[in-house]
């Protein structure tokens, strides 16, 4: 759904970077601007950057940057639309309505949806409260009734149209997109969960969006599969979301870590011995969004899954589907348990400490896929090295992280016996790319360009794009794009904010373009004369733009004589014989 810019623009210009940033992350005055140590990556001395005046972040150690709305998305996980409707809610406006017809049904859906979610919620914990052998059986298995409460775990109760009594609408759309009901092939409807403990699941808003719900038996029950799954809906995502994530944010910053395990009962479990960073992936392989949700709210991600066969395997495809997410910074490790134990039982026979004890062995990702692969394959004989570098080829592909990489390859051409340029030759790997994210050291940055120049100031004062025009773009660079963009904004509405501008030029122009941006016009002085400093860079700019029509004009005499320039063309030739203007093609912008 579409949110008007100038709604943005507004919402942008009524919050404050500030007070929004300050709330999670408190800062520090430090000169004109604010600072902290970066949320975003783990430093130890502040190089996250907020400016009041600018309104906007940006951090000089791993080049993160944004507006108030920006960092909302990073810090809370939330996608545009929710940044947007959290913000307004803070400054008290209201998000325009959509006005496309196609946009109000999906919005009245998911509405419906969400709002059918959240009264079967109320229902099933109203009903666990009435049934004792639900309760007796979270009792049996270690729960107090305050864990129960904080994950809301509920029971759906027997019976096939239990939800009818809550639900006005039974018949209602919204209740089979939201998976609660199935329909059978005579029509009739029924309750998806009957005689089952419910576990909500929440999405970072803390909203429910789906729900898992187990048997009531133990093994050998045989009313169906012990859990059963919400669907797939336009609100619940399993590749996507992970079980507790909501409930867990708080513990998994002050642990400094965050744990991935297979189950819902091993994250309820861990919380009641109070271990509160785990969340479970839903019944699939973790996968790549994973891994970048949980990067955003920390770089330690153990996984810790079952001991047996099953959570072996599931281990390993966590390492694989992790692989395109590594960055250098990120710490991913695994945690091995008894064959005979899943987090949940293990933390029951030996507490807190026994858990976070076991906690320290844990085994990095690395090492991990490394000591599996050379201890699957004779490395011994030739055969089974070549196999072994067969093996590893796939994965070290998949590595961006330049460090890793190369440390990775380093150990791989040792175990192989080969070199690592043997290795790299073999495999046709390029060499390790320099770092991605990272933001170029203030001190060896490059001195910035006439277009760069003109980019910064014009996000400083909007207003001075009335001074300019599309046709005084020199060249067709990515530079020269962001240029162009901004001179047709800002002079459409030169009373824009910084903020409005740079979020606008979000998603249009290359990140690592973005990041160099971000830094330049935070490092600008705001005193600064920018006004003075402008018309010197749009005496150059003219020149330049005149120099490259020279260039043309001489070519066209050189070539087809004197006849063929237009009046302007031959004044401006007249010009440089004068001197007035100089013809070094050199002299580029
Ligand atoms: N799962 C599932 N469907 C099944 C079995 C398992 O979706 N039929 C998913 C659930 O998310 C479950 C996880 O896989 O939480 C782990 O399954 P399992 O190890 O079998 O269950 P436990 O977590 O050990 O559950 P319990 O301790 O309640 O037996
Ligand atoms: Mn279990």
């Amino acid at each position: 759904m579409a949110i008007p810019d100038s709604f943005i623009q507004e919402l942008l210009n009524r919050v404050d970077v500030v007070d929004v940033i300050d709330a999670s992350v408190p800062l520090k005055k430090a000169g004109a601007n604010y600072s902290a140590c970066c949320p975003f990556h783990n430093e130890k001395t502040p190089s996250f950057t907020v400016s009041p005046t600018k309104q906007f972040y940006h951090c000089f150690g791993c080049g993160a940057h944004g507006t108030a709305l920006g960092f909302l998305m990073e810090y809370q996980g939330l996608g545009f639309v929710d940044a947007v409707h959290e913000l307004a809610k803070r400054v008290g406006m209201t998000v325009p309505q959509e006005t496309r017809v196609i946009d109000k049904v999906a919005e009245q859906a998911a509405l419906g949806m969400q709002e059918a979610l959240h009264m079967a919620l109320g229902y099933y914990r109203a009903e666990l409260k009435k049934s004792e052998r639900a309760i007796n059986y979270l009792k049996g298995r270690g729960l107090s009734g305050e864990i129960a409460a904080r994950f809301q775990i509920g029971y759906a109760p027997s019976g096939w149209q239990n939800l009818a009594s809550v639900i006005k609408d039974y018949q209602s759309e919204s209740l089979g997109v939201a998976g609660l009901v199935i329909t059978n092939e005579q029509g009739r409807r029924y309750d998806r969960f009957r005689d089952r403990i419910m576990f909500p699941i929440h999405d970072q808003k803390g909203q429910v969006i789906g729900f898992g719900g187990r048997v009531l038996g133990g093994e050998g029950d045989d009313s169906g599969p012990k859990y059963l799954n919400s669907p797939e809906t336009p609100l619940f995502q399993k590749g996507h979301e992970l079980y507790g994530l909501f409930l867990a944010r708080r513990a998994i910053r002050e642990a400094g870590k965050v744990l991935v395990v297979e189950g819902y009962m091993d994250v309820v479990a861990l919380a009641q011995h109070g271990v509160g960073y785990a969340v479970a992936t839903l019944g699939t392989a973790t996968t790549p969004y994973h891994i970048t949700k949980l990067m955003r709210q920390t770089d330690n991600i153990v996984f810790c899954f079952d001991g047996d066969a099953a959570g072996r395997k599931a281990a390993w495809r966590a390492a694989i589907n992790s692989l395109p997410a590594l960055t250098d910074g990120l710490r991913l490790s695994f945690l091995f348990l008894p064959p005979e134990h899943d987090p949940d039982s293990y933390i029951r026979e030996f507490g807190k400490d026994g858990f976070e004890a076991a906690l320290k062995e844990t085994q990095p990702l690395s090492q991990y896929v490394v000591q599996t692969l050379s201890s699957a394959n004779d490395m011994q004989s030739h055969e089974g090295r070549v196999r072994f570098l067969n093996d590893v080829e796939p994965i070290l592909k998949q590595i961006q992280a330049p460090a890793l990489s190369l440390l990775l390859r380093k150990r791989c051409a040792e175990l192989a016996g080969v070199s690592q340029a043997e290795l790299e030759s073999l495999m046709n790997l390029a060499q390790p790319a320099v770092r991605r994210k990272s933001a170029p050291a203030r001190s060896s940055r490059k001195p910035p360009t006439l277009v760069r120049r003109l980019i910064q100031m014009i996000l400083l004062r909007p207003h001075l794009a009335l001074q300019l025009d599309a046709s005084m773009v020199p060249g067709n660079g990515a530079e020269d794009e962001v240029f162009g963009h901004l001179i047709r904004l800002a002079s459409e509405s030169p009373s824009l904010a910084t903020s409005a501008l740079l979020q606008s030029l979000r998603g249009n122009v290359p990140e690592s373009l973005m990041a160099e941006i971000s830094a330049e016009v935070m490092e600008v002085d705001d005193a600064f004369e920018i006004e003075d400093e402008f018309e010197g860079a749009m005496k150059q700019l003219r020149d330049s733009l005149k120099q490259r029509e020279l260039a043309v004009v001489l070519r066209i005499a050189q070539e087809q004589g004197l006849q063929a320039l237009t009046q302007e063309q031959k004044m401006l030739l007249q010009q440089f014989r004068r001197g007035a203007v100089q013809g070094s093609e050199q002299n580029k912008v």
